[in-house]
């Protein structure tokens, strides 16, 4: 027996196309409607309540209430609700932001570019590279290496970036010059009696062989999440970013962080490139930077690229190049208030000291029958479904999808990335919160475990 549809999700369906969703299959379901949020917790059109184990998509991680926030875009929306920087105008909330996101971000950062989402931040990635080296006189350096399992957004370019199957299949994707080299997860895709280094080693190896195989002269970019998000949180192994950092200095390719999942404290330092110890030549920022309040993201460049790229628009005449909404005046004072709020709290600081709590209950129930692996970096983690002594299931993305409807069930909003479950709550969680997070995950393994039996996924 299915509960009838409300008229709002019949509207709903009638109405929308939705992300990342099933449309046969959400007719028979329907949507869960959102109705409002409070602290780490929001609330359904049924007046459910659940703890949003995700900050909605990684985003909000002063969670989904906050008076400080409201009231700044209140106030830039009563002086100035939009302005734009085309053609040398500007504003001084976008100045005020790029001299934060300068002073903050890792190296010697030059020049902040802004858009309003993380994938067109890496549209803006390629493009700016594409440019900086016709700017060299280098036509031909302009391939871009990312990763299997990498998730860069769903525009053309970042889409193409984005190494994940459903992101191509039917949309003609990738377009040409993109390549991908392996995933840097050592659980699934260590060789048998492989060590963690001999399993970086053999990853910088493929990068080199591939830059070498088809010219540096062609190569122009290496872009890399520090911790892979929507591919399942995948945490490198120790010496990795310094190993694949190496290659690309060898060869001349500009390092791209796409900080829009780790940055601002996420992994317990300001970006995730701090964390996993490397320094990239750019990075792209979005998400937190406004707490997920409104669209904003940020591209921030070095002084070499900084260089070429202005001289380049003074030789030909411009930087053809911009978004309508790019810098939007509202979305640059939240995410000044924002950073004001992260500093205050010492958001990287509060995630370093929560980090080992959140460790110790994914440990606790890495015993599971149903988990394969455990993982986690600051306050980002997964839990890896598997039958015992394999590395997934024989029909993938079925048990993951079920262990997240059991914690919805149960009040938590996780996520399930294939058979993983990913879980990325509010920076501003308290310990309390985390144990009532976590309090539902052996009932909720135990009920997929029984499930999955059932269904034959597996053995009995
Ligand atoms: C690492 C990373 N880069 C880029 C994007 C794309 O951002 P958006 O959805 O704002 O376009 C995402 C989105 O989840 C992401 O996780």
């Amino acid at each position: 027996m299915t509960t009838p549809l409300s008229n709002s999700q019949v509207r709903d369906i009638e109405a929308l196309l939705h992300p990342y969703t099933n449309a046969v299959a959400l007719r028979e379901t329907g949507s869960q409607i959102f109705e409002r949020g409070e602290g780490v917790r929001v609330f359904d059109q049924a007046g459910r309540g659940y703890i949003e184990a995700m900050s909605g998509l990684w985003c909000c991680g002063l969670g989904f209430g906050n008076a400080e926030l409201v009231e700044a875009a209140r106030q830039q929306m009563e002086k100035l609700p939009y302005y734009h920087m085309f053609g040398g105008k500007g504003h001084e909330p976008a100045v005020e932001l790029a001299e934060k996101l300068k002073a903050l971000a890792p190296g010697r950062m030059a020049r902040v570019f802004y858009q309003s989402s993380g994938s067109e931040a890496n549209d803006t990635q390629v493009k700016l590279a594409w440019y900086y080296n016709n700017a060299l006189g280098r036509p031909e350096k302009k391939k871009i290496v990312s990763r299997v399992r990498a998730y860069h957004g769903v525009t053309i370019v970042a889409a193409s970036l984005t190494g994940l199957p459903n992101n191509h299949r039917d949309f003609d994707l990738p377009v040409e010059g993109i390549r991908h080299v392996g995933t840097p997860h050592f659980w699934k895709n260590g060789l048998p009696g492989e060590s963690e280094a001999e399993f970086t080693a053999r990853l910088a190896a493929e990068l080199e062989a591939l830059i070498e195989a088809e010219g540096p002269e062609t190569f122009a970019a290496f872009i890399a999440e520090p911790v892979m998000g929507a591919g399942g949180v995948v945490v490198p192994p120790a010496g990795y970013f310094e190993a694949m950092g190496a290659v690309c200095r060898k060869h001349d390719l500009l390092t791209i962080s796409d900080e829009v999942v780790t940055g601002f404290g996420r992994t317990g330092e300001w970006f995730g490139a701090q964390t996993l110890n490397y320094a990239p030549n750019a990075l792209s920022m979005a998400k937190q930077l406004t707490a997920g309040f409104l669209p904003l993201s940020a591209v921030v460049i070095d002084e070499a690229m900084a260089e070429a790229i202005e001289a380049n628009s003074g030789k030909i005449g411009t930087f053809g190049h911009g978004y309508t909404y790019g810098g939007h005046p509202v979305a640059c004072a939240v995410a000044l208030k924002t950073l004001d709020i992260y500093e205050r709290i010492d958001a990287p600081g509060r995630v370093r000291a929560l980090a080992p709590r959140f460790a110790a209950h994914l440990e606790r129930i890495a015993g599971h029958p149903l988990v394969g692996e455990v993982r986690s970096l600051g306050l980002m983690g997964a839990i890896e479904l598997a039958p015992e002594g394999a590395k997934g299931f024989a029909v993938p993305n079925k048990v993951g999808p079920r262990m997240v409807g059991e914690l919805a069930a149960r009040g938590v909003i996780g996520r399930a990335i294939s058979d993983s479950v990913s879980l990325c709550p509010p920076m501003i969680i308290t310990e309390a919160e985390m144990d009532e997070m976590f309090a539902p995950m052996v009932p909720a393994l135990d009920a997929t475990l029984d499930w999955a039996r059932a269904e034959g996924h597996l053995p009995l």
